[in-house]
């Protein structure tokens, strides 16, 4: 162990050895200066000096195993989508009735009611696939991005597919002006649905099980939905021939988290303390830029809500009301059809992917103009 220790240490010096040297060579000289070199004392300090190197080594490896944690952590978000810059002071501003659950559930299950609807669009329109995309109300360029590009394809692979985004109220300043252009905006597409609870960051889980609502009673015969982030690119002919393949029944697939561990800092932004969540995993679920699921679905995962306390992180709350129905998302059928990380535009690999994030808006609008030229992709 020790010898495996001191030769990894002699080949590879860390770039901070400099700094731990004198450190160690104090520490050691310490315990053994006095006597001058006789075999033993060599020998203790050599020891001496091996055991502190593995320790550093070990306590240098720890520290990077938990900055990488974190930081794919931070990366691999449990949603993309983001709160208004200042939305949430306005939050905090108010009163919050939910405080005595604590700020890490959310205010679910709840009568909540759809100010925007489209009650029949989905059951007349009998869509194979419904795409859903959360949005915060003043994210308007999101939306006209989505429905310029992808959320345009109404016909795929000869099946229908429809779009809706998800909206909750505005707060803050100008909260009636921006409420006014959303009712606007909704008289101009009719694809805009809105229910009556605060939008921001920490609801996400209430807009994600509102949405499971409105599937379960206004979609009653599509087969398939896909909840999807606004700043995410999508190929639906991908997905749609993907789904022509998938399961009917008790299917929810993207990328699926396994053995991700609950943050326990303080500072992170998906923290949740033990008395909420007291282990260490999660169960697996899908991460919530972009998952697909069977139809039949919404309404078990609404039913299992009653069941399971509501935490604010979206994706890992539907993991567990997963758990809860006895049924494991599952991974794609290949390995490269979600990405979590902006793949670089090529118009080959965007042909075969199904969902990535992007840079930008303008890497999305692009990359799905560019794909959607005539010509073989490959
Ligand atoms: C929100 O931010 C915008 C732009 O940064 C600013 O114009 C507006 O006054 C802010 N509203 C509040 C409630 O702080
Ligand atoms: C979430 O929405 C509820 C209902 O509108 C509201 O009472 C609460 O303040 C909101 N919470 C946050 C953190 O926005
Ligand atoms: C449900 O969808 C199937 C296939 O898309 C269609 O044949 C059937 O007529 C639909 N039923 C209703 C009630 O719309």
């Amino acid at each position: 162990m020790m010898g495996v220790c001191h030769n990894f240490w002699t080949q590879r010096p860390p770039p901070d050895a400099h700094d731990a040297q004198p450190l160690i060579s104090k520490q050691c000289s310490t315990d053994d200066g006095q006597k001058g070199a006789d075999k033993t004392q060599l020998k203790k300090r050599r020891w001496c000096r091996n055991s502190c190197l593995c320790l550093f080594l070990f306590l240098v490896v720890m520290m990077i195993v938990v900055i990488l944690e974190v930081d794919l952590k931070e990366r691999i978000s449990p949603s993309t989508t983001k709160p208004a810059a200042n939305m949430s002071v306005a939050i905090l501003a108010a009163p919050p009735p939910y405080v005595s659950r604590g700020p890490y559930h959310v205010q679910y299950p709840h009568e909540y009611s759809f100010i925007l609807d489209e009650p029949e669009k989905c059951r007349e329109q009998n869509p194979f696939l419904v795409l859903m995309v959360p949005v915060a109300p003043y994210n308007r360029e999101a939306r006209e991005a989505v429905r310029r590009t992808w959320g345009s394809e109404r016909q795929v692979l000869g099946r229908e597919v429809r779009l809706f985004f998800l909206l909750g109220l505005p707060s803050g300043e100008e909260t009636e002006q921006l409420q006014e252009k959303v009712l606007q905006e909704s008289k101009e597409h009719q694809d805009l649905l809105q229910s009556d609870f605060i939008d921001s960051y920490k609801n996400l889980t209430i807009k994600t099980m509102v949405m499971m609502e409105w599937l379960s009673s206004r979609c009653p015969n599509a087969s398939y939905a896909m909840k999807i982030d606004s700043d995410m690119f999508l190929n639906v002919n991908t997905l749609v021939n993907m789904l022509l393949h998938a399961p009917t029944q008790n299917y929810q697939t993207g990328l699926v988290a396994q053995w991700a561990a609950v943050l326990r800092d303080h500072n992170s932004k998906w923290y949740l303390p033990k008395e909420v969540f007291p282990e260490p995993v999660y169960p697996p679920y899908a991460l919530g830029l972009g998952y697909v699921f069977t139809l039949d679905l919404p309404r078990k995962l609404v039913e299992a809500s009653r069941h399971v306390k509501a935490v604010y992180i979206e994706d890992v709350y539907l993991g567990l009301c997963m758990r809860h129905l006895g049924i494991r998302p599952t991974d794609p059928p290949s390995g490269n059809l979600f990405q979590v990380f902006p793949v670089a535009y090529d118009r080959c690999t965007y042909s075969r992917l199904i969902a990535t994030t992007t840079h930008s808006i303008t890497h999305q609008v692009n990359a799905w103009t560019d794909l959607h030229k005539p010509g073989p992709p490959c």
